[in-house]
């Protein structure tokens, strides 16, 4: 049975409690662009050397423009994924750029079948280069795009059979989502396969002053993304958990604590009980 990994997002703010604590992770995600140009090079010749597991999240690439594949950053972040560990790579689902403007928001995408193919496209060349999985991760909504060709887990879906890639399963974004839209977070969980779910991203954040709930990272994960972490990982396994930590940030013991109950989680008592009490429901 392949075993569920635990750990944290690399940040600036986080780098020496991270390394001295390494021992208690079973893995790390780091954002490629960070360490573009030997920036932190110490951190990754310390990744280098324990070898513990990493995923690799980049956030320029821009998957969803609908210009040609930044074949220059793409090789850039095969530089830092070098002597690495490396589970997977993963984007976002999302644009970042248009017609060479770079914007720091991941907009939102049209779920539309010429969309599908433009991000198809992208991924597909993206995996021609990588000899590891390449992962999408579906994002916290700003606005939705009307008059789509699919709903978004329809979309995912589509892409997912398209290109044989995996999912980064944001399980924050989806409740964030499903607060702001209005939608059953449980359904829409449902209708994604266990078997695209590579890595989970956990974090917490809260409401802008119009009451729109903003995926920030900057608060500790809220009972309403546990519960539906515990029920994702009912019916998966040996995926990796990342905790998004970014701002706000407290010590590294309440890090440590949350990582703690996501393993706990994905026990196996846990998980029988957790289903049990499902079925009760039902
Ligand atoms: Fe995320």
């Amino acid at each position: 049975m392949q075993r569920n990994t635990f750990g944290l997002e690399w940040t600036p703010e986080l780098d020496e409690p991270l390394r001295n604590n390494l021992g208690q992770f079973t893995a790390v995600e780091i954002i490629p662009e960070n360490f573009f140009q030997n920036r932190f090079k110490s951190f990754l010749d310390l990744l280098r050397t324990t070898q513990v597991p990493v995923s690799v999240h980049g956030v320029l690439l821009s998957l969803g423009s609908a210009e040609p594949l930044k074949e220059e950053h793409l090789l850039k972040v095969l530089e830092v994924m070098e002597g690495l560990n490396v589970t997977s790579f993963s984007e976002h689902l999302s644009m970042t750029e248009v017609s060479g403007v770079e914007f720091d928001a991941l907009t939102p995408l049209p779920w539309t079948k010429a969309q599908l193919a433009v991000v198809g496209d992208k991924i597909q060349k993206i995996q021609d280069t990588l000899d590891v999985p390449f992962l999408f991760e579906n994002v916290a909504n700003r606005f939705v795009i009307p008059d789509g060709d699919f709903d978004e887990p329809g979309f995912i879906n589509a892409l997912l059979e398209k290109t044989g890639c995996g999912l980064l399963l944001d399980v924050t974004n989806v409740y964030t989502n499903s607060v702001n839209f209005g939608f059953d977070a449980h359904s829409w969980l449902d209708e994604i396969p266990a078997s695209s779910i590579h890595t989970i991203h956990l974090a917490g954040g809260h409401h802008d002053p119009d009451g729109f709930l903003m995926d920030s990272h900057d608060n500790q994960v809220s009972e309403e993304v546990w519960d539906l972490y515990q029920y994702t990982m009912n019916r998966c396994q040996g995926v990796m958990t990342i905790i998004e930590r970014t701002g706000n940030l407290p010590n590294m013991e309440i890090l440590v604590e949350e990582l703690k109950r996501a393993e706990i989680l994905c026990s196996p008592f846990e998980k029988t009980l957790s289903i049990k009490k499902i079925e009760a429901r039902v």
